[in-house]
């Protein structure tokens, strides 16, 4: 009978581990929006979505979505769109019992309306389907409006990773939501 049931555990396990994104509409404060998961396709979209926020810079090169896309661990891409346009993104990707927030981002013009704070709670929920402990990501020790969205989500403040960005060598700031408590 132990036997039987470890082995419907597991394989209701590895059903909800890989499941798919189940696209949806959803509400934030009134505003209609439709999530799912990001193809191949959307990344055009994703690198004006980054050229925008960051002044033209871009963070992720076309490369750098691809192989997270591709990626052969457990990963989460979702994209937001409000009336068809893609106005926000959020990437995960597990390393074994911790989810790591790889990139996210809003567009200006949306910044401010939930979107980003709904956007991780997905990531929470995806992280916890895989038994994460631990959900983590790195943020520019100068973005102080990220850090916030991130705190208000309960994640706390870890280390300092000195130079982090190779670009303009600034620290980051590694910032952990812990799942599971002691
Ligand atoms: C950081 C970022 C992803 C956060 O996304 P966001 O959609 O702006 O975040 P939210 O709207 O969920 O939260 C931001 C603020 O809006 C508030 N808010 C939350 N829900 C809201 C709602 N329904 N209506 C209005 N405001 C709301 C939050 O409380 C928060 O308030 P605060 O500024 O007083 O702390 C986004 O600002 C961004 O893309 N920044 C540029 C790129 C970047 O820095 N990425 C992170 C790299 S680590």
């Amino acid at each position: 009978m132990l036997k039987k049931f470890n082995l419907l555990h597991s394989i209701l396990g590895i059903f909800f581990k890989n499941r798919p994104y189940d696209e949806k509409s959803i509400k934030i404060s009134d505003q209609d929006y439709f999530v799912r998961a990001i193809i191949l396709d959307d990344i055009k979209d994703l690198l004006s979505i980054e050229r925008e926020v960051y002044a033209g810079e871009l963070p992720w090169t076309k490369t750098a979505f691809l192989v997270e896309l591709q990626s052969s661990d457990p990963h989460l891409y979702l994209l937001i769109q409000k009336e068809g346009k893609t106005i926000g993104f959020i990437g995960c990707r597990i390393f074994g019992k911790d989810a790591h927030i790889t990139n996210v981002a809003v567009a200006t013009q949306h910044q401010g309306s939930g979107i980003g704070s709904f956007l991780i709670r997905e990531v929470l929920e995806f992280a916890k389907s895989n038994e994460c402990d631990t959900i983590s990501l790195e943020v520019r020790i100068s973005n102080k409006n990220a850090q916030r969205v991130y705190r208000q989500l309960g994640f706390v403040s870890n280390t300092i990773k000195p130079r982090y960005y190779t670009e303009d060598n600034e620290d980051a700031l590694e910032m952990i939501l812990f799942l599971k408590e002691e």
